[in-house]
């Protein structure tokens, strides 16, 4: 549950913050606490700088916007009152624990005092019925004040675009993936797009990939002026098949991009030897790979550039759209550099064309700050995907149901993707009428999209990737989700193939 601690409950926990049951809820993460900026004056006028710290360290801080107080200004409720009851209906809060709910009656607010919180609490919780494919604003609490901090200081500074906050992003990101430079840009498909141009693909060259992927991975080598040339999956990975890229190569062939798809990368050695052999550029699509590894080397590090997504969607998304490349060579990065911008070096000089790659500062801002989380979200996602194994093993499902082997450790399970053979349409129907969010990635493979009809392409072409689009299924996955709404969703499938 998320709750508002009123201002009168937090003054009677800094009585005895040792015994304090407010804190303990919130340290044990029985719920996740709330306190309302404008408390804080009051909480100091009865208790010391050091005692309020230690509280605020145990609940994230909620700041009313202008828009906020004036709106409980005109209310006909005392002000206090009003703000309270705007920022729990607000920001979707559960409730208001105050030591007088009475205060909050005929306002549309939930309010209990802190013994009610508690009966809620320890009373059996009620059966799951409802669990999404993603619930990002679940992980606010834990975000708001570093992300907050990060927007405060961009607004302030007045560097809207590129600048200190997208080079901080640039340098931490680098590391993270242990290359020596990474380029922020304005999205993972424009990531794709400057990192074909950096590579010098163009009209005449053709670039091969998968075709059980995102759109963008083909559209942006349509977009960069070359051609795709699709090699089929494997059926166990869903990644590229190294012995079907070797077939595609011809005299014309400038570069392989592998995807590491659903967070688990491609089998990279045997495709980077290839390039290797051929002289072919490898630009890793690790859009959805944030985090991954391959034989104890992270995703973006394996080719000559690696692309990323900060999709909302993505294990780390921004608020908005977001990309980055990372390279370890020093030519391609500052030839990124100046495509990002136009191709202009110096500025207002360009001998080379680029485009509006650029990345804003406050979305790198909400990278840096949820950079701070990843890994303890990855090992969650990995958690959980271990736990939906275990139950779908215990529940016999596994005749009914093929889960997604970790074959290369680290997978990061941006999507947890199993295959319910020609029942999948139904399974999806059955799931939501459940309640359980779950989602097709992707549908129709790219060489059957018809945009793409002219490329020749017909269906049968690649047999692997067409059955995986009529057989997969995401199941919701995300760090949010808890092992009841796992159980829910293995029993639903359970009812859904047995009858029970
Ligand atoms: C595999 C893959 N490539 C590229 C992209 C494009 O990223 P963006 O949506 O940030 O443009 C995505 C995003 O969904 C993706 O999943």
């Amino acid at each position: 549950m998320q709750i508002l601690f009123d201002t009168d409950c937090l003054i009677q926990a800094l009585e005895n913050l040792e015994n304090s049951a407010v804190l303990d809820l919130c340290r044990r993460e029985r719920c996740k606490g709330w306190v309302l900026s404008t408390s804080v004056p009051a909480l100091l006028a009865g208790a010391g700088e050091g005692e309020v710290q230690s509280l605020l360290r145990s609940l994230a801080v909620l700041t009313p916007t202008a828009h906020d107080i004036g709106l409980a200004l005109a209310s006909e409720k005392p002000f206090e009152v009003a703000l309270v009851a705007r920022l729990v209906e607000a920001s979707g809060l559960d409730a208001v624990v105050t030591l007088s709910p009475e205060r909050f009656s005929g306002m549309p607010v939930n309010a209990m005092t802190l013994g009610q919180l508690q009966e809620k609490l320890d009373a059996p919780p009620p059966p799951v019925k409802e669990v999404r494919l993603l619930d990002i604003t679940a992980s606010y609490h834990q975000i708001l004040t570093e992300v907050e901090k990060e927007i405060a200081e961009t607004i302030r500074s007045g560097q809207f675009i590129l600048g200190a906050k997208v080079s901080r992003m640039e340098e931490r990101m680098a590391t993270y993936c242990q290359t020596k430079y990474a380029v922020g840009v304005s999205s993972g498909t424009d990531a794709l797009l400057i990192a074909l141009m950096a590579a010098g693909v163009g009209p005449g060259d053709e670039v091969i990939t998968s075709p059980y992927t995102f759109f963008a991975t083909a559209g942006s080598i349509i977009r960069a002026g070359a051609k795709p040339v699709f090699a089929d999956i494997n059926d166990i990975t869903f990644n590229i098949k190294p012995e079907h890229v070797e077939r595609c190569i011809t005299p014309k062939s400038k570069a392989i991009i592998p995807v590491h798809l659903y967070g688990q990368c491609a089998d990279m050695d045997p495709i980077l030897q290839l390039a290797e052999k051929h002289g072919l550029r490898v630009i890793e699509d690790a859009a959805q790979a944030i985090g991954s590894e391959y034989k104890s080397r992270p995703a973006g590090s394996l080719g000559d550039m690696g692309c990323f997504s900060f999709f909302p969607a993505k294990n780390l998304g921004c608020f908005g759209d977001g990309g980055l490349v990372t390279t370890n060579s020093e030519e391609l990065y500052k030839q990124l550099k100046i495509l990002r911008v136009h191709g202009s070096e110096p500025k207002y000089y360009h001998e080379v064309l680029g485009g509006n790659f650029r990345l804003d500062a406050l979305q790198a801002g909400v990278v840096s700050a949820k950079l701070n989380f990843l890994e303890e979200w990855t090992d969650q996602r990995r958690k959980n995907a271990q736990t939906y194994n275990q139950l779908f093993k215990d529940s016999a499902m596994t005749p009914f149901v093929q889960l997604p082997p970790e074959v290369f450790p680290r997978h990061v399970y941006n999507q947890y993707v199993l295959r319910a053979g020609n029942r999948r349409d139904e399974l999806r129907t059955f799931l939501n009428e459940n309640g359980i969010g779950c989602e097709i990635y992707y549908p129709i493979p790219l060489h059957l999209q018809d945009c793409f009809k002219s490329l020749g392409y017909k269906s049968g072409d690649f047999s692997e990737s067409e059955k995986a689009a009529k057989q997969t299924l995401a199941l919701p996955i995300s760090h949010e989700v808890d092992r009841r709404q796992q159980e829910y969703v293995v029993e639903t499938i359970q009812r859904f193939f047995l009858g029970k």
